[in-house]
């Protein structure tokens, strides 16, 4: 247990998830005087070592500063204005800013993101309980729910007037609401992504999305001394199976293209990851507002996983702070219908960058030809080029989310 602080008992937010999305949301309530308490199962380092995507949208970038997390961002977050799509080594940039009006990507790893809100919430001296499983939560119904949770071996209480479930896929939140409450849709994809850091200069300025017939790759980066690659592989496969030279083997094939070429460097880390779509309807039951992947998972393809969950973390803070400040439920009432705007659109686009990309094995040979038509459209049009540029800096996304009138209010 990593805390000094007293454990309290009572809280105005009880926040079940200390990663992106409930470390952001109660360092966004302290700022306004709200109260909450983090309770995250795992050890700080553990937390703080686990390997995720890296890119960070404007809404993004904008939230992290509002919250004033975003010193080192700034100072070490790659801007970039564009990317780069290849098919059997045919490359097309998307010209981000040019297509948005301004708008591009930051490239800055989630790890880093986690460490500076974990730092700047145990600067403010605020409660954030490591180790802390949450086990159930009782009471959603009334004005004053009850967290349970197991720390150092001993059961405790957190009675709060709202539960956070930013508990990640796995977590307990979901399962709180009556049976059947919660609808959840879902596709699996029959491959996985086998990501490494490789100590070497990026041989990119911009990320490489690559189509091969071999499988799809990705060139990102971390630094200007660290590449961040993945090649598609099977399902089955464990990273036993992909010894260092035929990674760097299937990078080089995938990722070619005439006149470049790839530097090669020890690889420091492998992790595979499985690609999935998921999503859990309505976001909210009673006292209960569930937030990033506790609610959704996209497909690492163009990088949403921790967008959403920002973007669900700002809407709910806003929604809580309205609620709070001014006695007014409307953020609360519309949270979920808001979010499931969002988080379609964003389903949609992480399902057509993986289709795009990916060598699928169930596919026909019309599927695929349709898969390059898809492709070769992109390099024709540029309305084509735009709608891909406007759901990958996050615009299409905000514009979904704001498409709806306001509901009238209701009492909660
Ligand atoms: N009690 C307390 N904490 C829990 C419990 C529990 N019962 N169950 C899970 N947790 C914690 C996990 O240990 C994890 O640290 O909840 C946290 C959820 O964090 P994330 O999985 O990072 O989810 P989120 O904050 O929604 O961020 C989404 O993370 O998985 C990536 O691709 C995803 O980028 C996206 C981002
Ligand atoms: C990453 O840098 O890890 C990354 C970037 C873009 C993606 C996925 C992962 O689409």
């Amino acid at each position: 247990m990593a805390t000094t602080l007293e454990i309290p008992t009572r809280t105005q937010v009880g926040i079940i998830g200390g990663g992106p999305a409930g470390l952001l949301l109660a360092q966004l309530l302290h700022q306004q005087g709200i109260t909450a308490v983090v309770l995250e199962n795992r050890s700080r380092q553990r937390v703080e070592s686990r390997q995720r995507a890296g890119l960070l949208e404007q809404g993004t970038v904008d939230a992290l500063r509002e919250a004033g997390a975003a010193e080192r961002l700034d100072r070490e977050g790659l801007f970039h204005e564009g990317v780069i799509l290849s098919y059997n080594g045919q490359r097309h940039r998307i010209a981000l800013t040019e297509l948005t009006g301004g708008a591009g990507v930051t490239i800055y790893a989630q790890t880093e993101v986690v460490k500076d809100l974990i730092a700047q919430r145990l600067a403010t001296q605020q409660p954030l309980l490591f180790e802390a499983e949450a086990t159930h939560i009782e009471g959603l119904t009334t004005d004053s729910p009850v967290i349970h949770y197991a720390l150092d071996g001993q059961q405790h209480t957190l009675a709060c007037d709202f539960v956070a479930g930013c508990d990640g896929f796995h977590g307990i939140a979901r399962r709180t609401a009556p049976e059947g409450f919660f609808k959840t849709y879902d596709k699996t994809y029959p491959y996985c992504w086998l990501g490494i850091i490789a100590q070497v200069p990026p041989s990119t300025d911009e990320l490489i999305y690559a189509f091969h017939e071999r499988g799809f790759a990705l060139h990102s980066m971390r630094s200007s001394e660290r590449s961040r690659l993945y090649v598609q592989c099977d399902v089955t496969d464990t990273v036993a199976d992909w010894p260092d030279e035929r990674i760097w083997a299937e990078l080089h094939l995938r990722l070619g293209t005439a006149g470049w070429t790839l530097s090669e460097g020890p690889i420091l880390e492998k992790t595979i990851t499985p690609m999935r779509s998921f999503v859990t309807a309505p976001m909210q039951y009673e006292r209960l507002f569930l937030a990033g992947d506790a609610a959704h998972i996209v497909p690492p393809t163009g990088g949403k996983g921790l967008n959403m969950a920002v973007a669900d973390t700002r809407q709910l803070f806003e929604a809580l702070r309205t609620h709070y400040q001014d006695g007014d439920n409307r953020g609360l009432l519309d949270y979920s219908a808001a979010c499931m705007r969002r988080v379609w659109r964003v389903q949609e686009f992480s399902n057509y960058m993986t289709e795009l990309l990916h060598r699928n094995p169930e596919k026909s040979a019309f599927d695929q030809h349709l898969q390059e038509a898809r492709f070769q459209l992109l390099t024709t049009s540029r309305a084509a080029s735009q709608v891909v540029a406007e759901n990958y800096v996050g615009l299409a996304a905000r514009r979904a989310s704001e498409a709806a009138e306001w509901p009238l209010p209701q009492a909660l």
